[in-house]
């Protein structure tokens, strides 16, 4: 890893500008979940206690260069206050001025950068007025660094710049898992489609040695095999593709692992009357919803045979029990053999953490990332642009 950490600055006395990611949810004002705020904590907490002023920049939703009030970041100010247990001003106007009045050792929240129609466009006049506020810039939002935005990317040329304890801890996990990984390793993807994970598992069969898929998008691989689905949601314009994927792992030698036995129900809905099959014996009016036992316990083996497992996506359709149960067994084993000292498990996606987070299995887990987007990227094998700007 070739860029800077906190470690190589000298942070007394200066203005830091850290770039974070607390896109967080919130409903009626109030923030649902304050992961995200939580993981920048330690980074903020050492660039004051070694001397430092931090200015924390962020974007909220995509308010697409407007201003956009119900997208301000004023919202999230007090969530942040109390996370870091101190006071935040909360900076939306007249940047310079108002951050010239600050006492050094403060924090300080701009308001979000994505109001001002430069940021998105990775656009250099505004990340030099970005830049002009501070003497240091610290990237800590690696689930922001797959886009180039003045903040993210633009920015890091025109200050000494380095990446903060949350960015090098999700790196280092990353590189863990996918890297240099201890083998065999295990990929579990879900998820709805195909289409949208393809260069994803493109780049796994290279990289894993086992590639477990589940969710929707393992229907679209039954499919391919001249298997009928019945109602059950599939591409069925992506079965070329997944066969051709099939292959691909046939020839470098990665076991790709469908579901052999399903849970399939009429209705999409909690608590629907569902029964368990084989794979190939849905019935024309059902559809699949998960998979099934024996399956799950194929899966439970493989996990024991392997020394890395990397998550992404449900097994099923997590969020309507009991459709939630293969996902939640899968991920029960894979915290046991993590809490044995038997397996790294490293975690990231939306969707994901939420399914590991209510089975409870997230706690044991290696690693959670705090990423959507970036770490979907980062598994497809794609440079991340805002980390590329902390090689520079
Ligand atoms: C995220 O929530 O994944 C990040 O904050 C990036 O948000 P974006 O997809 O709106 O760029």
């Amino acid at each position: 890893m070739s860029w800077k950490t906190l470690d190589d600055m000298d942070l007394d006395g200066k203005k830091v500008l850290v770039r974070v990611d607390i896109n967080v949810p919130v409903e009626d004002g109030t923030v649902t979940d304050d992961t995200r705020i939580q993981r920048i904590v330690p980074t903020v907490h050492e660039i004051l206690e070694r001397g430092g002023t931090a200015i924390l920049m962020a974007h909220f939703g995509r308010p697409k260069g407007l201003v956009v009030p119900e997208m301000s970041l004023g919202q999230i100010a007090p969530a942040v206050e109390a996370c870091l247990a101190r006071k935040v001003h909360f900076i939306d106007g007249n940047y310079g001025a108002r951050i010239g009045e600050l006492e050094p050792g403060s924090v300080a929240l701009l308001e979000n950068l994505r109001f001002n129609p430069g940021e998105e466009k990775n656009d250099e006049g505004f990340a030099a007025r970005l830049a002009s506020l501070g003497d240091i810039y610290v990237n800590d939002a690696f689930s922001a660094a797959h886009r180039a935005h003045s903040s993210t990317e633009a920015i890091a040329r025109l200050l000494p710049a380095c990446a903060g304890r949350l960015m090098q801890a999700e790196l280092r996990a990353l590189e863990t898992a996918l890297g240099t990984p201890k083998r065999p390793v295990v990929a579990v993807v879900g998820g709805a489609k195909v289409s949208t994970k393809l260069e994803l598992l493109a780049n796994l069969v290279e990289k894993t040695d086992h590639l477990v898929i589940g969710g929707g998008m393992a229907n679209t691989f039954l499919a391919a095999q001249g298997i009928d689905v019945g109602k059950s949601l599939a591409e069925h314009d992506m079965t070329d593709t997944a066969s051709e994927i099939l292959e691909k792992a046939k020839s470098v030698g990665c076991t790709i692992h469908l579901p052999a036995d399903v849970v399939v129900a009429r209705e999409f809905e909690a608590g629907a009357e569902n029964e368990t099959v084989a794979a190939n014996a849905c019935p024309a009016d059902a559809m699949i919803l998960d998979a099934g036992p024996n399956t799950v316990k194929t899966l439970e083996s493989v996990f024991e045979t392997c020394e890395t497992l990397i998550w992404n996506g449900p097994l099923g359709a997590f969020e309507i029990p009991p459709f939630d149960t293969a996902t939640n067994a899968a991920a029960a084993k894979a915290a046991e053999l993590t809490k044995a000292g038997k397996l790294i498990s490293v975690a990231g996606g939306g969707d994901t953490v939420a399914a590991l987070n209510v089975s409870g299995a997230a706690e044991a887990f290696t690693y959670i990332s705090t990423a959507g987007g970036a770490f979907l990227e980062w598994m497809e094998g794609k440079t991340l642009l805002g980390v590329a700007a902390l090689e520079g």
